[in-house]
């Protein structure tokens, strides 16, 4: 699938993310637009699909942090996740980071599927690794990612 993907810097970039992260977290807060860097997957002028990450500091140490994404339904089975996951490991190796992370629901069997073929593995969040909040350590719904940035890429 002929998916173009451009940075989404723009206020009405920002408002067509919001559109669609309603249609793929309909029961989620919207994320926060600042402070991360975005970007728009284009089928033509049509939007299929966004993802964000973000620096964040785990034990003291900057990593990368896959902080949101979806595929609108009609686009999803195409591996437009994976090039997503691949394409922010690329800004993030650009900003000199060595590690990505992110988090799933307990339940989110495509996504962990797209991070198993990606390279990720789950780890124990601590205080200080935490990417759902302190609120939420130690209870089950969630389940952290990580990946070294300095093995080769996965085969597609
Ligand atoms: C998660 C999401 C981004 C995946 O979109 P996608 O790139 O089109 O992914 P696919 O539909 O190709 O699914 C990825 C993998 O999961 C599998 N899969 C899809 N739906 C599944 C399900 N309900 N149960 C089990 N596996 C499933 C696919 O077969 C594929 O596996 P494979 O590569 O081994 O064949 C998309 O479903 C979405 O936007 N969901 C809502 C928002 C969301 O959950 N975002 C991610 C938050 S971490």
């Amino acid at each position: 699938m002929a998916v173009d993907f451009r940075l989404a810097p723009s206020a009405e970039d920002g408002r067509q993310i919001l559109h669609m992260d309603r249609i793929c977290f309909p029961v989620d807060e919207p994320p926060s637009i600042a402070g991360a860097e975005w970007v728009i997957g284009w089928d033509g002028e049509m939007p299929a699909a966004y993802c964000a990450w973000k620096t964040v500091e785990h034990d003291g140490v900057p990593v990368g942090f896959h902080y949101r994404g979806g595929v609108l339904p009609e686009y999803r089975g195409h591996g437009l996740q994976r090039q997503m996951l691949r394409l922010r490991e690329a800004r993030m190796r650009e900003q000199g980071l060595t590690v990505a992370v992110t988090y799933t629901d307990a339940d989110g069997a495509a996504s962990m599927r797209s991070l198993i073929a990606e390279g990720y593995r789950p780890y124990v969040p601590t205080a200080t690794t935490t990417l759902s909040g302190l609120g939420r350590l130690g209870r089950v719904g969630f389940v952290h990612w990580r990946k070294s940035l300095q093995m080769p890429p996965a085969k597609p």
